[in-house]
């Protein structure tokens, strides 16, 4: 199997979490977008959905996927998303595909994070792949200078402005052995948005797509 096939096996997968009548918390990425396909399939059974990107509202939309709001949302069930790695903890980067401020809003108010991914994701230590960060672009010469102070090397992401008007920084030589406090860490750099940690807030169950078929964790 191809890696989309993989990505689509899982994305389908993840349907099973759908309740008749739920909201549905939506990532953004390739994986996620298979997830919006599957739930494409079931709009007419659900309330509809809260989107963290632009490109996944569109596609939302183009399936007939109501959109909500999230400030009109009192609570959310599920949250279905992808990741650029995931550890056996759970915890991810995200942010790849530049969204991860709003992916992580969605995540914290949801009651469930269900995390979808190619079993290429699944990594014994975070940090190979570059972690993201959004930041406010009059302090990105500043944080860049603290990144490095933390043992990284911030690349700026060229061309890229986020659904906010930020930009992002991809950190690389990063060996994530404490998560949750390089979380804490990098959020506390004032000019900081968000940082593709998704540690304190962890999935709560992983769907991992293999040539064996879907594996599910938690
Ligand atoms: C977007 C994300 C994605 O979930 C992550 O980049 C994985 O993407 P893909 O499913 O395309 O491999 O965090 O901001």
């Amino acid at each position: 199997m191809t890696q989309d096939e993989l990505k689509k096996t899982v994305g389908w997968a993840a349907l099973k979490y759908v309740r008749p009548g739920m909201i549905v918390g939506v990532g953004t990425g390739s994986t996620a977008a298979h997830f919006i396909d599957a739930l494409g399939s079931v709009s007419h059974q659900i309330q509809g959905a809260v989107s963290s990107s632009e490109m996944s509202s569109a596609k939302l939309m183009s399936l007939g996927v109501p959109l909500f709001d999230l400030n009109d949302v009192d609570s959310l069930d599920v949250y279905v998303d992808g990741a650029d790695e995931i550890n056996v903890s759970m915890q991810m980067i995200k942010g790849g595909g530049g969204a991860l401020t709003r992916e992580k809003i969605i995540a914290a108010v949801a009651h469930k994070f269900i995390c979808i991914a190619d079993a290429s994701k699944l990594v014994d230590v975070l940090g190979t792949f570059p972690l993201p960060v959004e930041v406010i672009p009059m302090a990105s010469a500043w944080v860049a200078r603290e990144l490095v102070r933390l043992g990284g090397q911030p690349v700026y992401r060229q061309g890229v402005v986020t659904d906010n008007g930020n930009i992002i920084l991809d950190v690389h030589n990063l060996a994530i052995l404490d998560a949750v406090d390089l979380e804490w860490q990098i959020n506390n750099i004032p000019g900081v948005v968000t940082v593709g940690l998704f540690a304190r807030r962890s999935a709560d169950v992983a769907l991992i797509s293999s040539e064996q078929g879907v594996k599910i964790i938690g």
